[in-house]
């Protein structure tokens, strides 16, 4: 039987089946999940919908089989008197993976890397077999031929099945391509970029395929742009800059008469240089005129872009792009962006994260030669709840490194001025981390 709950008594591990109200109020992409994260938890409660259904058959049962009363105080009422230390109501229900207490074991165990290596020696010839038809595509496109739809969806399906196996081996070994054989290979990344990213926001299937083939397609405007004007290392003429600006319109109209092509192929196709604040190109569409897949898409190609080595800029790594476009205010939906970043494991500088060691920390910058190689400043720790001397902890996959667990939330913890502590926490000298050597 479905029970109608609160937004603030909901916890970790109840299933949603439906929200009150408007879906443009509703604070998720579907409304049919079982809430796992405290970032989830903090979204409905923040969302400002009045109620939700929920299913105890398919989670957890609301705490005492009812709710409190109006007048009555509830769990959240109680502990709103003491910061710093989390809800009692979200700790009782099952900690979703990420945010579960590390076994403190788990430091001197080996990384969980299991099948990485073998995915990234599986993962090899499905991205050269995918890069050998996006050329073919390219070239009959040139010739003015539709797109081969069927063969770009089993390619498309390919790398989906990679993913589900593990998703950063094809991720990562499409994001270190060399500099000429970008144009390419970017349409191979953002393909897999949006399927991960399209499996983290809990598609459904057929919706995830076609956000992958979405993205494989989504640069075939390109080809009505000269290479030497794409490849350009200075800025460019109002000619050159026009001419870049049609693609998207060039792709659209070249899709448009190519059988079988999805609805989701064209949108992006026409919107992934669109800009949440009206700015983008060629419709300056903004805000909500803008498609999930049109925001998802504008992420995951920027993305790219930057990650990767270009013939006039270094490759950024995975945090300093993440912590670049978050800064670009009026670019790209920031929640959005927020949940991309979760569907990598990646942080920007500045993101509160859980240590495997028990502790909070800000992650403060990044060195090394890994994607994951960061340097987080830990500064509470979470049995003690208590603040603690701060150190810089390197990130780093490796047994002998402490790891992170996941990105928490400040309000989560209480602490009554973030913003002062954050500053607090980041303006502190660095100080060696003597446990690690
Ligand atoms: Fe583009
Ligand atoms: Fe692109």
């Amino acid at each position: 039987m479905l029970v109608r709950i609160e937004p603030e008594d909901v916890e970790i591990g109840m299933f949603v089946h439906a929200f009150e109200g408007s879906w443009f109020d509703h604070p998720f992409w579907r409304s049919n999940f079982r809430v796992e994260t405290i970032e989830q938890l903090e979204r409905i409660r923040n969302s400002g919908i009045e109620g939700l259904m929920i299913d105890p058959e398919r989670g957890i049962a609301p705490s005492g089989g009812r709710q409190p009363s109006k007048g009555e105080e509830g769990p959240r009422q109680k502990l709103s008197r003491s910061w710093g230390r989390p809800r009692p109501t979200v700790r009782t229900a099952p900690l979703p993976k990420i945010f579960a207490q590390p076994d403190p074991e788990d430091r001197a165990a080996p990384r969980p890397r299991r099948g990485y290596s073998s995915e990234c020696r599986r993962a090899k010839p499905v991205i050269s077999r995918t890069r050998a038809a996006v050329v073919d595509m390219f070239e009959a496109a040139r010739l003015g031929r539709a797109v081969e739809v069927k063969r770009m969806v089993r390619l498309a399906s390919s790398i989906g099945a990679s993913i589900e196996r593990d998703a950063k081996a094809l991720i990562n070994l499409v994001r270190l391509k060399e500099k000429d054989e970008y144009t390419y290979l970017h349409s191979v990344a953002v393909c897999a970029l949006m399927i991960n990213f399209a499996r983290h926001l809990e598609l459904d299937p057929q919706q995830v395929e076609d956000m992958g083939v979405a993205g494989l397609l989504h640069d075939v405007g390109k080809v009505a742009v000269s290479d030497a004007i794409l490849n350009k290392p200075g800025a460019l003429s109002k000619d050159e800059m026009r001419s870049v600006r049609s693609h998207p319109a060039a792709g659209h109209r070249l899709l448009a008469s190519s059988p079988g092509a999805p609805e989701i192929a064209l949108e992006l196709c026409l919107r992934h240089h669109e800009k949440v604040d009206g700015t983008g190109y060629p419709g300056r569409l903004k805000g909500e005129e803008l498609s999930l897949a049109a925001r998802m898409g504008a992420i995951c190609d920027v993305y790219d872009a930057v990650t990767s080595n270009r013939p006039y800029k270094q490759a950024w790594t995975p945090c300093e792009a993440l912590t670049e476009m978050k800064k670009w205010q009026g670019h790209f939906d920031p929640a959005l962006l927020d949940r991309f970043a979760d569907s990598l494991g990646i942080y920007a500088m500045g993101t509160l994260v859980r240590l495997s060691t028990g502790e909070l920390g800000i992650v403060v910058g990044s060195e090394g030669e890994a994607d994951e190689d960061l340097v987080v400043r830990a500064f509470f720790d979470c049995d003690a709840l208590a603040e603690i001397e701060f150190v810089d902890r390197t990130i780093a996959p490796s047994a002998e490194h402490p790891r992170i667990i996941g990105r928490d939330s400040p309000t989560f913890w209480r602490f009554p001025d973030w913003d002062v502590l954050r500053h607090k926490v980041l303006a502190a000298e660095i100080i060696p981390d003597e446990d690690e050597g």
